[in-house]
């Protein structure tokens, strides 16, 4: 970019010297043959921030975005400078909506082991980034580009886990690992709270629009003791939610 607007600068102070007695209209169209896209160009190449690609933006990405977005992933690949580029404002945009990473519940109702979330802090960079002409920076601080993820195990049905089809009373006390949202329809949102029998409510999950396809576990940053009597709420018809018990502790001997 940089260069083809010097070089658009330079015809244009050779064709302006060339031209000593330039006619009004001549003027004209060198006006918007070479001034106007030298503006556009370098408007476009402003870079009002310290942060750069190579420093702060990819280690965020290669932390929480590279495991889907990298090529032969299950989105697009954001893997490099030229890649990420062009979607600089969508990236912006997204993390500050936080649909990106896609974790599907809301931040700060029950708190989850492995949230991807990002931080207000890293989210605040991303967006001063791009507010700042999304620079790239040198070469020198770029970190190694990640391995691809290892796939994730499959998931095992703990014994002990209860699948609720509805707001249900527990019969017994249950020490909560996690909740697994496992059949819902697509889009459907819905906000689990477990009123215990002090009266006492505890937010468990806040699910945004659920997408079938990434339908994952949501295990609890600490185990959660229900007692008995307590009521799981906010199942709603068509959701099927398996609460994750936390392994039973070895037998005393
Ligand atoms: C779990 C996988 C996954 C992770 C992690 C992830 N994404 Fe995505 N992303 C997707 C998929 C799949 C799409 C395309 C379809 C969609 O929107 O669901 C997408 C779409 C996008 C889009 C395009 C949205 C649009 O349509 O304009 C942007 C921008 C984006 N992601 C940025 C990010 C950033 C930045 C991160 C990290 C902070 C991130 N994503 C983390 C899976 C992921």
């Amino acid at each position: 970019m940089r260069t083809i607007a010097y070089r658009v600068v330079f015809q244009f102070a050779r064709a302006t010297s060339r031209n000593k007695r330039c006619g009004p209209a001549r003027v004209g169209k060198l006006l918007l043959a070479c001034i106007v896209p030298v503006l556009l160009l370098s408007a476009h190449d402003v870079i009002t921030t310290k942060i750069t690609w190579n420093r702060e933006i990819s280690r965020i990405v290669f932390d929480r975005c590279a495991s889907c977005h990298r090529p032969n992933g299950p989105a697009f690949s954001l893997l490099t400078y030229q890649d990420a580029r062009p979607w600089a404002k969508a990236i912006q945009e997204e993390t500050l909506e936080r649909r990106m990473p896609p974790w599907g519940a809301v931040k700060g109702f029950g708190e989850f082991r492995g949230d991807p979330a990002l931080t207000p802090e890293q989210m605040e960079v991303i967006a001063q980034w791009v507010d700042g002409g999304a620079p790239e920076g040198e070469e020198k601080d770029l970190p190694p580009v990640p391995m691809p993820p290892s796939p994730s195990p499959p998931f095992v049905t703990p014994s002990g886990a209860l699948t609720l089809n509805g707001d249900t009373k527990l019969i017994q006390a249950l020490v909560l690992d996690g909740l697994y949202p496992q059949k819902a329809p697509a889009g459907a949102t819905f906000q689990i709270t477990a009123e215990l029998p002090d009266g006492s409510v505890q937010p468990l999950l806040w699910m945004l629009p659920f997408k079938p396809d990434y339908a994952h576990p949501f295990p609890l940053r600490s185990p959660l003791s229900l007692p008995k009597g307590t009521v799981v709420q906010g199942v709603p018809p068509g959701v099927s939610l398996m609460l994750l018990p936390a392994e039973a502790p070895p037998p005393a001997n």
